[in-house]
């Protein structure tokens, strides 16, 4: 079959050099020309384990290309993906002007039968929206289908390409057709397609969003509880999860969510339930929870240093000004480059603004700390360069890299040896048995 896709970020990239892998031609178009220019190029713009050398073979076998040019990818194509972004507005709705505003130049372009499927996250009513700013200027037939994205940053080929399900929101049947067999090659081993009307796609997504935001507020309102009652939340954890009801997945405390998906959905779900007179108590419960996680660590730092030291200092010092603090761990989760609300930058600027200077490591996520940061903090060029002289560590990212490294070394390099855990990956008695003094989340 012949698709496009407009809009080659995470999503769009990943969902085109897919399709192109399972025999689909497949043209990916951006507004950004610097991105189409380096993916014709044979770089790739982000990074996502996997993806560059299925773009390379996709692209040496002539199935995948890259353009700018709207008319081209909606003139030779049957199925138009939009993959744009849907960052959230002033009020924490979802911005809807890319979606509408790459709808409308499909219609523009239309020169027969074609489906248009929405692929970015976008609010309940959207698909209406676009039917009808694609009919605004279209002179042919076209049916408009809901195709929310589930791929995980970090695992988003797998996800892709082994989805859990496909939910499709269409009304048209021939629409229907058209995507079943698209997705067929995806869904060999069961049918895992679920075909439903185009609001309840919509929402699927939000709801399964909200879900998983909440699981993490829940886990972490348990650690701060267990924390404060002298509890350990991972023996809660491990207590909680056999049951089957509740499981193992998606609970692990930490310093808050991050991404590009989860603040902006739930914050957007929240607005649309306001819009239509519903109060979303839970959903903005677990907005407050998270914003407060992500303040965690920089609490339990300014603490440390205000009651373990005993050092005096002048009203108008600082509190950290003469501390440094090392960091490892910048992406909003391991295996993705993406720091999009990350609770990483909440705390470098904590930290900064208490005085402290930070010296970070992050084994691909340095170059889009570079655009944050510039150099108002200094990005080691690895983990252990980034503990020379350091006060204490603050891990922010659980990378595999950093589960087992060299404690000695690690003593020998800092000042002080002191780990504050954000993820609880380390073990608490072995560390405190070298010498450590270690802070984890919701442990004692
Ligand atoms: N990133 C994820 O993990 C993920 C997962 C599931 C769903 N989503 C949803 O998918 C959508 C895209 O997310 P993303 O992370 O890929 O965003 P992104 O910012 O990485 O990519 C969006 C791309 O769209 C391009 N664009 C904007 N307007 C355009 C236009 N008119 N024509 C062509 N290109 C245009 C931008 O230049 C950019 O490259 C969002 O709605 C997001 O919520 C994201």
């Amino acid at each position: 079959m012949k698709v496009s896709v407009i809009g080659s970020g995470y999503v769009g990239l990943v969902t085109g050099t897919c399709l192109a892998e399972s025999g689909n031609h497949v043209l990916c178009m951006d507004i950004d020309e610097s991105k189409i220019d380096m993916l014709n190029r044979g770089s790739v713009p982000i990074y996502e384990p996997g993806l560059e050398e299925l773009i390379k073979r996709n692209t040496a076998h002539g199935r995948l290309s890259f353009t700018t040019d709207m008319s081209a990818a909606v003139r030779n194509a049957d199925i138009i993906f939009i993959a744009v972004g849907t960052p959230p507005g002033e009020d924490g709705s979802a911005d809807l002007k890319y979606v509408l505003g790459a709808a409308k130049e499909i219609g523009t372009h239309l020169n027969g039968y074609k489906v248009v499927v929405n692929k970015s996250t976008v609010p309940v009513g959207t698909g209406d929206k676009v039917r009808a700013a694609v009919a605004s200027r279209a002179k042919h037939k076209f049916d408009v289908v809901s195709n929310p994205e589930f791929l995980k940053e970090g695992a988003a080929i797998d996800d892709f390409m082994k989805p859990d399900r496909v939910v499709l929101g269409a009304e048209s049947p021939r629409a229907i057709e058209i995507m079943q067999e698209l997705y067929a090659p995806f869904v060999l081993k069961n049918d895992r397609i679920l075909i439903m009307d185009i609001r309840s796609a919509e929402m699927t997504k939000y709801a399964s969003n909200a879900m998983l935001a909440t699981k993490i507020s829940f886990i972490n309102e348990m650690a701060n509880i267990c924390g404060s009652l002298g509890a350990d939340i991972d023996a809660v954890r491990r207590g909680m999860g056999f049951d089957k009801r509740i499981g193992f997945e998606f609970l692990f405390p930490g310093v808050g969510y991050g991404g590009s998906c989860f603040p902006k959905d739930v914050k957007a779900l929240v607005q649309t339930a306001k819009e239509h007179r519903v109060d979303a108590a839970v959903l903005k419960a677990v907005e407050a929870v998270n914003e407060r996680q992500k303040k965690v660590l920089l609490t339990m730092i300014l603490e440390h240093f205000r009651t373990k030291t005993g050092r005096r200092r002048t009203a108008a010092a600082k509190p950290l000004s003469g501390r440094t603090i090392a960091m490892w761990g910048l992406s909003f989760k391991p295996r993705t480059d993406d720091m999009r609300e990350a609770p990483s930058v909440v705390l470098i600027n904590g930290l900064l603004r208490a005085g402290a200077e930070v010296r970070a490591h992050d084994p691909v996520a340095m170059g889009e700390a570079y655009k944050i940061f510039r150099d108002r903090i200094f990005l080691a060029g690895d983990d252990y360069e980034a503990l020379k002289g350091a006060d204490a560590l603050a891990l922010v990212t659980e990378w595999n890299e950093f589960r087992r490294p060299d404690f000695s070394l690690m003593k020998k390099l800092m000042k002080s040896p002191v780990i504050f855990d954000g993820r609880n990956i380390y073990n608490r008695e072995e560390l405190r048995k070298l010498g450590f003094i270690y802070y984890g989340i919701g442990r004692n």
